[in-house]
């Protein structure tokens, strides 16, 4: 059996998702997912929300309400953004579940008893205001490397290399712009220099990842230290080690929680389905393969402290060690990231009102014509520009005038002339040249699909769809149509010898048709994975039943699954919550040609795709104006 364990990044429920957020790590990871279980795969596609951290706190006091409150109401807006986007998770989960507790501190007490934790003091910054401790992320200042302004304590985003916060020239806090003070205090650091060797080796073997993420992942090691996985804050994880787990304001790293989360995520599943042990498939086969989808700013996190909890937990590493509990690990088969969509020119932010949020957009637009735009003109392999006006032009021109159009087309000649799908004759030349085309497709979006490129594979496919065209363009079957009506009439007003031609013509014209129904339905099962609710659309237009691709679920569970404890602080059994979910098993797509059987019935079908008014272009909708206007 095939594998492919789909880990998806799990977004802070600190408010609810934009579309910057969901090209980077939704859609890309979503076109995988089903291209895989298109191809027979056993695909685990995994995520939640993340819910620690500092992230979480500061939200919570600018919207003055508790941490929990803050994270019950925007795990479930991101829940119903997700599902409404067609993201088939097979489980959407979060991070204060009893299990996922349970799980990160097995992964840390295995790191721990291995010798790759050290307990060091450190130099943290504190808030003078408040006494808190100003994690990484929210210290700015100027880059002590390159010199760049508006480098982050952990990171400069212009050079690329990591920062200590203490490093940085000028701090200031992003909260409240005070200048942090910075005080002694002790953390437990992951030993990543003992890991360096075995993470070099698995990264060396890595030649196929994007080159921009391999050379991002590659420099990491050139300077590669102990880094913190504690904190000093009061919501987290409680740190499973004596002496610190009943320590109210120390708590692990939410980063250190995070990235556990596609492991108990994928345990989580397990239970849920009846099956506790099928994680490991895909965890512990040596021959899963394992995906990773992501925006740019979580690199560090996948390629490097992952791999290291990964490795240090099963003993590989400088210090040794002992196998734990959950046994040996996979590490990444692909660290797949994108890079950020951007807003008529600058970053979207929710506080200067730069934003476009997934629910305004999926109840204006529907879910497709987003996925598609992200496909076609997302930031796979660079910044990428959200403009109204490309993202008008693309749906008129590309998916209603490209796809929508030929659909209908050829379906209402067909449902017209015949009620079904007629029997072709014998086959020209341009016929079977359209049909291999077609055919040969699966290869080609394949083979691009599995390498994540999905930008040329939906340009292939839509290149499909534009020769579909051109093919009915040139072969008129309205014109044969016209013909068989005359010849028709002559055959009552003159002699036998018009009833060969209108059959002759009859012929042909049902050998247009049947092409050109064989070529849509081949263009729609190349468009699957990307416009997976269209596609159902077309599925049925072609006079087919039954589900082609599934939509995800919203299920409300209870937080009740067994755990084995390590800690202290696992959260009470009881709590209901909603998880996305999905029976992906019984849908009927797949990734190959279906044969479009002559006799099935035909209608006459409904427009699929709506034309937006192009208006909207220049002035974008009213909830996210195009900036500039009054
Ligand atoms: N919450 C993080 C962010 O939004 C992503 C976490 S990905 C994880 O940047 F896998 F680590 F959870
Ligand atoms: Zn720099």
């Amino acid at each position: 059996m095939n594998n492919v364990l789909v880990n998806v990044a799990w977004p802070y429920a600190n408010g609810p998702r934009h579309i910057g957020h969901v090209a980077g790590f939704g859609v890309p990871s979503d076109v995988f997912a089903r291209y895989q279980r298109m191809t027979g795969a056993n695909v685990l596609m995994v995520s939640g929300t993340d819910e620690h951290g500092t992230p979480l706190l500061v939200q919570a006091d600018k919207e003055g309400v508790s941490v929990t409150e803050l994270a019950d109401r925007y795990n479930r807006q991101i829940v119903e953004d997700l599902a409404g986007l067609g993201l088939s998770y097979d489980l959407f989960t979060r991070t204060t579940t009893r299990n996922h507790y349970a799980i990160v501190q097995e992964l840390f007490r295995g790191l721990y008893d291995n010798g790759y934790m050290l307990k060091e003091t450190t130099m943290g910054a504190i808030s003078p205001s408040t006494g808190r401790t100003l994690p990484d992320r929210y210290i700015e200042g100027t880059c002590p490397i390159c010199g760049a302004d508006g480098a982050r304590g952990d990171q400069c985003d212009n050079c690329g290399n990591q920062l200590d916060p203490a490093d940085l020239i000028n701090p200031v806090s992003k909260i409240n712009g005070e200048t942090p003070k910075f005080v002694e205090t002790e953390h437990f650091l992951l030993d990543l220099p003992a890991l360096a060797e075995e993470l070099t080796a698995w990264l060396q073997t890595r030649n196929d990842w994007r080159p921009n993420v391999l050379k991002f992942s590659l420099n990491l090691l050139s300077d590669i230290r102990p880094r913190a996985m504690s904190r000093d804050i009061d919501w987290g994880i409680p740190i499973p080690v004596e002496g610190w787990e009943d320590n109210p304001g120390k708590k692990l790293y939410v980063w250190f929680d995070a990235v556990v989360g596609y492991l108990s995520a994928s345990i989580e599943w397990a239970h849920r389905s009846g099956n506790p042990d099928a994680w490991r498939d895909f965890w512990t086969d040596p021959a899963a393969t394992s995906y990773y989808f992501m925006g740019k700013d979580n690199i560090t996190f996948h390629s490097q402290i992952w791999p290291g909890e990964l490795l240090g937990y099963q003993g590989k590493g400088a210090k040794g060690g002992t196998l734990h509990r959950l046994g040996a690990l996979n590490l990444p088969t692909e660290v797949v990231s994108s890079e950020f969509l951007t807003m008529s020119g600058s970053k979207f932010s929710s506080s200067k009102g730069v934003v476009i949020y997934v629910k305004d957009f999926l109840k204006e637009f529907g879910p497709d014509p987003l996925r598609y735009f992200i496909a076609v003109a997302g930031p796979e392999n660079q910044d990428t520009d959200f403009t109204w006006d490309e993202f008008v032009r693309r749906i008129n021109n590309e998916l209603a005038n490209g796809w929508g159009n030929l659909v209908n087309r050829v379906v209402s000649m067909a449902a017209n002339n015949f009620g079904k799908v007629p029997t072709p004759g014998e086959l020209t030349e341009a016929d079977q040249k359209i049909l291999d085309l077609a055919e040969q497709a699966f290869d080609v979006v394949g083979e691009a699909l599995q390498h994540s490129r999905f930008k040329q594979g939906i340009t292939h496919a839509m290149h499909v769809v534009g020769e579909a065209n051109a093919y009915v363009a040139e072969m008129q079957p309205w014109k044969l149509a016209k013909a068989i009506k005359t010849a028709k009439a002559g055959v009552e007003t003159d002699s036998a010898t018009n009833a060969a031609d209108v059959a002759a013509l009859e012929d042909r014209l049902a050998t247009v048709l049947w092409v050109a129904l064989q070529v849509v339905s081949d263009a729609n099962t190349l468009l699957t994975p990307y416009i997976p609710n269209i596609a159902q659309q077309v599925h049925e237009t072609l006079g087919r039943t039954g589900v082609w691709a599934a939509h995800p679920q919203v299920v409300e569970v209870t937080d009740g699954m067994p755990v084995d404890v390590v800690g202290v602080g696992v959260p009470q059994a009881g709590r209901t919550y909603p998880v996305i979910m999905g029976d992906y098993g019984n849908q009927q797509a797949v990734w190959r040609r279906t044969s479009v059987e002559p006799g099935v019935a035909l209608q006459k079908p409904k427009p699929l795709i709506a034309k937006l008014d192009p208006e909207l272009g220049e002035t974008g909708p009213e909830w996210a104006p195009v900036s500039g206007r009054a």
